[in-house]
């Protein structure tokens, strides 16, 4: 054991070598395959950066054509699909759905099993992940509602087509409104990858052992699924309301997330890498002003956020410890502007960070990367003898 460094957590261990994002934390820089991300989030589509992601480059206007028409194919999923939905107590939270349905895949599609399939099989994997796992999330939030399962409409782009099958209801005519489809658009952009964090590395080892691309992205999306993680986006809107409810005394949460005895954390703040602004969260920031005058809604939380920000950011504990906000902290400002309900953000993450989930897996398989598997060092009793239970 002499010869293992320990890094808890892995905060300075690399894992990997990658071709795919770049981040410099102290500057606060974020690039896909090169491209900023301000770029991307300016000027590019989400399917469009999943391309990127995917297969390396921005595709032309026939691979982009091919690939869409691929994911919009499998879009429909199996019957059955609904009777495993049905068995779920209907308050089941979307993650836990998520991750199982998309586990369940392995059974539709045993194939999958095969580490050896063809790269066509294999490309048809992923085209059915990035085509399913919408169905799969709408069709999550439509049992939670109590409403009828809406099936996929193939005349309609991927984000129009996702808000259908999400809001749409049978007594009404479904409006498609173009704010929506740009933030929502937007919003997935912004999440799609960020190089080896906790879901992303899950997915990483989880396939390093060999184990189906389905299986490998369900266990990303229960890693995801945690407050320190994803799951801080649904954290952070329950703080704000928590604030609102409470008189809207910023100071006095960022009195109490500074309190070492109260395990009580600013929720959307702070983050492994960036030792700087997310880049990611002050695109969010600015995006947020304006989905929310262009759709007319004056949410009182987001000025909360905006004075927690103000707030932290002269206080001497955060600056000193470079706390910023990160992507989370205005993300379910916008997702509960366009009608996504808190408990469905992370799900939403997910959808966003399947791309980038799906471009880590393929680049380790391709590097042919070994299994993962870190060590430890054993600091429990040396050796001693049973002793049966009736002397003990
Ligand atoms: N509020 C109060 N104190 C904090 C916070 C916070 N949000 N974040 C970190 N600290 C303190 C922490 O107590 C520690 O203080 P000290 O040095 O006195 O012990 C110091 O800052 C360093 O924190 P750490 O926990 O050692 O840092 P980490 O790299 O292990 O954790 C983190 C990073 C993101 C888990 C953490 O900052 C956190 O819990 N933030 C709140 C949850 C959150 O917003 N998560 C979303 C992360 S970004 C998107 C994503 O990954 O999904």
């Amino acid at each position: 054991s002499g010869l293992i460094t320990l890094d808890k957590g892995f905060k300075n261990t690399g894992s990997t070598t990658s071709d795919i994002t770049f981040l410099d934390g102290e500057k606060g820089i974020l690039k896909h395959r090169g491209y900023s991300i301000e770029d991307l989030a300016e000027n590019s589509s989400y399917l469009e950066v999943a391309y990127l992601l995917i297969y390396g480059e921005l595709p032309t206007q026939e691979e982009f054509s091919n690939f869409k028409a691929g994911i919009k194919e499998n879009q429909l999923v199996h019957e059955e699909i609904k009777t495993i939905l049905s068995g779920f107590p209907s308050k089941a939270h979307p993650m836990g759905v998520l991750s199982s349905l998309a586990t369940s895949l392995t059974a539709f599609y045993p194939e999958s099993l095969d580490p050896n399939r063809s790269k066509n099989k294999v490309n048809l994997t992923i085209l059915r992940l990035l085509a399913k796992i919408p169905t799969f999330v709408s069709w999550s939030y439509t049992k939670r509602m109590g409403l009828p399962h809406n099936y996929p409409d193939n005349s309609l782009d991927y984000v129009p087509n996702f808000l259908k099958m999400m809001f749409s209801v049978p007594t009404e005519q479904y409006e498609i409104d173009p704010v929506v489809v740009d933030a929502l658009q937007k919003l997935l952009i912004l999440h799609a990858d960020h190089e080896q964090n906790c879901s992303t590395s899950t997915v990483r080892i989880v396939g390093s052992s060999q184990a189906s691309l389905y299986a490998s992205i369900a266990s990303g999306v229960s890693a995801l699924w945690g407050p320190l993680h994803g799951g801080a986006n649904q954290a952070v809107i329950q703080m704000l309301e928590s604030i609102k409810a409470d008189g809207g005394d910023v100071n006095k949460y960022v009195q109490k997330a500074k309190d070492k005895d109260d395990p009580f954390r600013l929720m959307g703040f702070g983050h492994r890498v960036y030792k700087n602004f997310d880049p990611r969260a002050r695109i969010i920031k600015k995006n947020a002003d304006e989905i929310l005058s262009r759709l007319g809604i004056e949410d009182p939380v987001l000025e909360i956020a905006k004075k927690l920000e103000e707030v932290a950011l002269k206080d001497d504990y955060f600056v000193e410890r470079k706390l910023f906000p990160n992507v989370d902290f205005y993300s379910g400002i916008i997702f509960r502007a366009i009608g996504i309900p808190t408990e469905m953000f992370t799900v939403m993450f997910s959808i966003g960070r399947l791309p980038g989930w799906i471009a880590q897996w393929k680049e380790m398989r391709e590097h042919k990367e070994p299994i993962g598997r870190p060590r430890q060092i054993y600091t429990g009793n040396p050796e001693r003898p049973y002793i049966p239970i009736e002397e003990r």
